[in-house]
């Protein structure tokens, strides 16, 4: 029997936990082609970043490409903005912008965008990538013991006075259902109602949980690339360890609050099959 794959996109993997890359990406398509577009929102769910190399999209055609994913939204007021195209915020290198700690976007809002899709206008010669970490696998890869001792904990992100949301740690992805493990480095403050002791010894450790390198994606760029992250399901990290100039243009899309996740029905009552060997 024959069996015909009539997918539109050609994917790869580009890492073992993280990410697949489109290979010959069709711009026109990406833009125009609502198939296409379908299964790009649909690779994204599956492996929660995909790498499209070389597409130089215009800004028109990024926030076009960005609203295959929803609605693209209105950078915070803080940010700077690309100067025709106020859907676009630009990251320029020369004006002082960084993101060299792990984070999710937004965290410090009820809720947080859904997607980033980011372009690379300036390179620089070396340097500058950008790596991202998968957080669903992170929780996966969490003892079952540490998994009861977080359930249902919530936890502080704060970037200021107007700036401050409380999550869940652990959150359900509104579209797989999948948990992820929802606490960054930048933003989370602390695990509320526990003594300060405990989430100061528990919270490092998942901070530090979530970038180990199993779970992540490090994408060395090229001028024109654009890479599009599930905000939800990862974190990322720029490195600023360049010389010379790096422009990056972003556009967010929508995202929707998230509830819990709860494990009772799956790890009550202690050791079950899923046990690891810890
Ligand atoms: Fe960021």
């Amino acid at each position: 029997m024959t069996v015909t794959d009539d997918r539109i996109l050609d994917l790869q993997p580009v890492s073992g936990r993280i990410g697949v890359k489109v290979v010959a990406p069709d711009l026109d398509r990406l833009v125009d082609d609502e198939v296409a577009r379908a299964e790009l929102h649909r690779a994204l769910l599956d492996h929660h970043l995909v790498v499209l190399p070389g597409l130089y999209p215009t800004p028109e055609q990024h926030v076009a490409m960005a609203s295959a994913f929803g609605d693209p939204v209105v950078p915070e007021d803080h940010l700077p903005k690309h100067p025709d195209y106020p859907l676009v915020c630009r990251f320029d290198s020369a004006v002082g912008y960084k993101a060299d700690k792990w984070h999710t976007d937004g965290t410090f809002r009820d809720v947080v965008p859904s997607v980033a899709v980011l372009t690379m206008r300036t390179s620089p010669a070396t340097g500058g990538d950008t790596v991202w970490a998968n957080c669903c696998a992170a929780y996966d890869d969490l003892s079952n013991g540490m998994k009861r001792l977080i359930d249902g904990r919530k936890a502080l992100h704060d970037q200021g006075p107007d700036a401050k949301a409380v999550h869940p740690v652990v959150v359900v992805h509104p579209d797989t259902g999948l948990p992820i493990l929802f606490v960054n480095d930048i933003f989370t403050r602390g695990i509320m109602n526990l003594p300060p002791e405990e989430s100061n010894a528990i919270l490092p450790f998942l901070i530090r949980h979530v970038s180990r390198p199993e779970f992540t994606y490090r994408h060395s760029w090229a001028e024109g690339d654009v890479v599009v992250w599930d905000n939800r399901s990862t974190q990322h990290y720029a490195l600023f360890d360049f010389d010379g100039q790096r422009v990056v243009e972003r556009v967010h899309v929508a995202g929707v609050p998230m509830e819990a996740y709860r494990i009772e029905s799956e790890v009550s009552g202690g050791d079950s099959a899923t046990e690891g060997p810890w």
